[in-house]
C-alpha cells in the first residue's frame, strides 16, 4: 500500500508576508533615489581626482578584463575602458555592477559609444560572474556599504584572475576624521574602519601584497561653495587634504575551482 504523505502548509492562509527589505534592496532603494536625482552623475565631480590617481596605479593594458565594482552612472567604468580597449593581448573587457537598477539604466544611455563595456545590475554579496575572471578591479567609494564585506571579499576573491589586481577606494574611515562627519546623513548603515581594520580584513581572505595609502583629492574649494556634508569649508579642505584611502591587494596565483567540482 503506497504511504500516505501529509504535506503541511508553513504559511498560514491569513499570514502576512515579510516585506521587510534585505540589506540589498535597502541599498537599491537609497541609491536609485540618489540616481533619480542625478547625484551618480554629480559624484564625478567629487571622486574624479583620487579616481585619476588610482587609475594611474593601476597600470592597466589593452586586452585587461577589468570590474567596477559600485559602479555608479559608469563614468570611470567608461574611463577604465579606454584604456583597456582592443590590444594586442586581445580585446580588453570591462564590466561595471551596482546594486541600484536605475544606476545602471543611466550608465547603459551614457555609454552608447562604447563596444568593450557592458553593465550589469547586481550585488557585490553574490557577483553574478565566473571565476578567476578579472585581471583588475577597482572599486570607488562603494565597499563600506556592502552590508557583509567578508562575503564581498569571497567573492572577489573567487572572480579575480590569478595575480589579479584589487584598488578599493573609500573616503569614509576612521584614520580621516572629518568624513565622520557625513555618517548620520547617511540613510543607509555603514562600516566605519580604520586603515589597520582595513588590512588586516584583506590579509585573513587571503590576499597578498597588502598596501594602504592615502590619496589627497588635490581640487581646489571655492570660497563661496556650499558644504552640507561638513561642518564648515575649512573642515572639507581638510578631508580633502587627509583624502581617501586606497586598499591594494593580489589574489595569489591560484585559480578557484568551478562551482560543482569538488577537490580530494
Ligand atoms: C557613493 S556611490 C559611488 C558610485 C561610483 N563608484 C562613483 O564614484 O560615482 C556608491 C555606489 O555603490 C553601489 N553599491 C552599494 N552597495 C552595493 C552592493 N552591495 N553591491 C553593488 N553595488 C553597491 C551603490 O548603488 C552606488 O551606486
Amino acid at each position: 500500500m503506497a504511504a500516505r504523505v501529509v504535506i503541511e502548509s508553513t504559511t498560514k492562509d491569513n499570514a502576512v508576508p515579510d516585506k521587510t527589505p534585505t540589506p540589498d534592496e535597502r541599498l537599491q532603494n537609497e541609491f536609485n533615489r540618489w540616481a533619480s536625482e542625478g547625484e551618480g552623475e554629480k559624484m564625478e565631480r567629487h571622486h574624479l581626482d583620487i579616481t585619476e590617481k588610482t587609475i594611474r596605479l593601476m597600470d592597466l593594458r589593452p586586452g585587461e578584463r577589468v570590474l567596477d565594482l559600485g559602479c555608479g552612472a559608469g563614468w570611470a567604468t567608461r574611463l577604465l575602458a579606454r584604456l583597456a580597449a582592443d590590444g594586442p593581448e586581445g580585446f580588453g573587457q570591462v564590466v561595471g555592477l551596482d546594486v541600484s537598477d536605475e544606476m545602471i539604466r543611466r550608465a547603459r544611455a551614457a555609454t552608447k559609444d562604447f563596444d568593450n563595456v557592458l553593465y550589469v545590475w547586481g550585488s557585490a554579496q553574490q557577483i553574478p560572474w565566473e571565476e578567476n575572471f578579472f585581471d583588475k578591479v577597482l572599486s570607488v567609494e562603494s565597499f563600506y556599504y556592502y552590508p557583509d564585506q567578508d562575503r564581498a571579499l569571497a567573492e572577489l576573491f573567487r572572480v579575480m584572475a590569478p595575480q589579479g589586481r584589487l584598488f578599493i577606494l573609500i573616503n569614509l574611515y576612521r584614520d580621516n576624521p572629518y568624513s565622520l562627519q557625513w555618517v548620520d546623513k547617511l540613510k543607509v548603515p555603514v562600516h566605519v574602519r580604520s586603515q589597520a581594520e582595513y588590512v588586516e580584513l584583506l590579509r585573513r581572505h587571503a590576499f597578498e601584497k597588502v598596501e594602504a595609502r592615502q590619496i589627497p583629492d588635490d581640487t581646489p574649494t571655492p570660497d563661496d561653495y556650499q558644504t552640507t556634508s561638513f561642518h564648515s569649508l575649512e573642515d572639507l579642505r581638510a578631508f580633502k587634504r587627509i583624502g581617501a584611502l586606497l586598499l591594494m591587494a593580489s589574489k595569489p596565483n591560484l585559480r578557484n575551482p568551478a562551482p560543482g567540482y569538488a577537490i580530494y
